[in-house]
């Protein structure tokens, strides 16, 4: 055998033990999960995250490829969240509300915390047609973009695993409840008016707001969404006065009990 031969059987091994250790860690990922569901622990534990990567940084403080093992590290994690994921949702996660209620924020939490894939709506429409939401309204109507949520919805069949940040005028159509229950969950985000004001008063992407923007007004529409919105939900969850971490545990906590799991 020549030098380069003897060089790549060493690799070999080197990936064997690799591939024997991801096998165990991703076991002991899942046993972590169900260690944790049966003493009704938080799921979500991102303190635990960073302490594993400060833990990390210091074993290989000056070490050659300091940044390449961190980024493989990373990668690791990225895939244990997303073993989590699967095992706690096998189904995609719908966020409605009003508009303001924090579904983009609460997505990006939490398909950060869990590794999922996640879709914004108003975005993925926006970019398709090449036009904001104010200009599609603007140019083609309401019932022209009401259909390309529709029709959204109806694609994201496709998908599972994903969590979706729903504009705040899906759930008033009731194909599209129908459309969204077919694979999915759907947890209801809400706030008082006065909170979402806070939260929208800036802000210059949504028509049906742009020249309303004030409590009473909000107050209003969210009356007449109420009824539609409570009726689409699975599960409701209050964001006033809430993190973003105590707003996806309370919904975490809530879809696993809708199996009859609890944490
Ligand atoms: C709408 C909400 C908006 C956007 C459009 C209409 C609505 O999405 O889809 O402006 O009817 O409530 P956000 O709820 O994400 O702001």
């Amino acid at each position: 055998m020549n030098e380069l031969d003897e060089l790549r059987v060493r690799l070999a091994v080197c990936d064997e033990q690799i591939l024997e250790c991801l096998l165990k860690r991703n076991a002991i990922v899942e046993d972590i999960m169900k260690y944790k569901e049966a003493h009704n622990m938080r799921i979500i534990q991102p303190d635990q995250e960073k302490r594993q990567l400060k833990i990390l940084r210091e074993t290989l403080k000056g070490q050659k490829h300091e940044k390449e093992i961190i980024d493989t590290f990373a990668r690791i994690n990225y895939n244990s969240k997303r073993i989590q994921a699967r095992h706690l949702f096998n189904y995609n996660i719908f966020l409605i509300g009003f508009m303001g209620s924090g579904k983009s924020t609460i997505t990006d939490y939490l398909s950060t915390m869990f590794a999922m894939k996640s879709v914004e709506m108003d975005a993925v429409i926006s970019r398709r047609e090449g036009m904001s939401i104010s200009d599609i309204f603007a140019e083609f109507g309401e019932e022209y973009f009401r259909n390309l949520e529709t029709n959204l919805l109806i694609e994201l069949q496709a998908k599972s695993n994903v969590v979706v940040s729903c504009g705040g005028g899906v759930p008033m159509r009731e194909n599209n409840v129908a459309e969204m229950k077919k694979n999915g969950r759907v947890v209801l985000l809400t706030a008082r008016p006065e909170t979402i004001y806070e939260r929208v008063k800036d802000s210059h992407d949504r028509p049906l707001l742009e020249h309303n923007k004030n409590v009473p007004y909000i107050s209003e529409l969210m009356a007449k969404r109420k009824e539609k919105y409570e009726a689409a939900a699975d599960i409701i969850v209050e964001t006033d006065n809430k993190d973003e971490l105590q707003i996806c545990e309370e919904m975490v906590q809530k879809l696993l009990e809708m199996d009859g799991k609890s944490i």
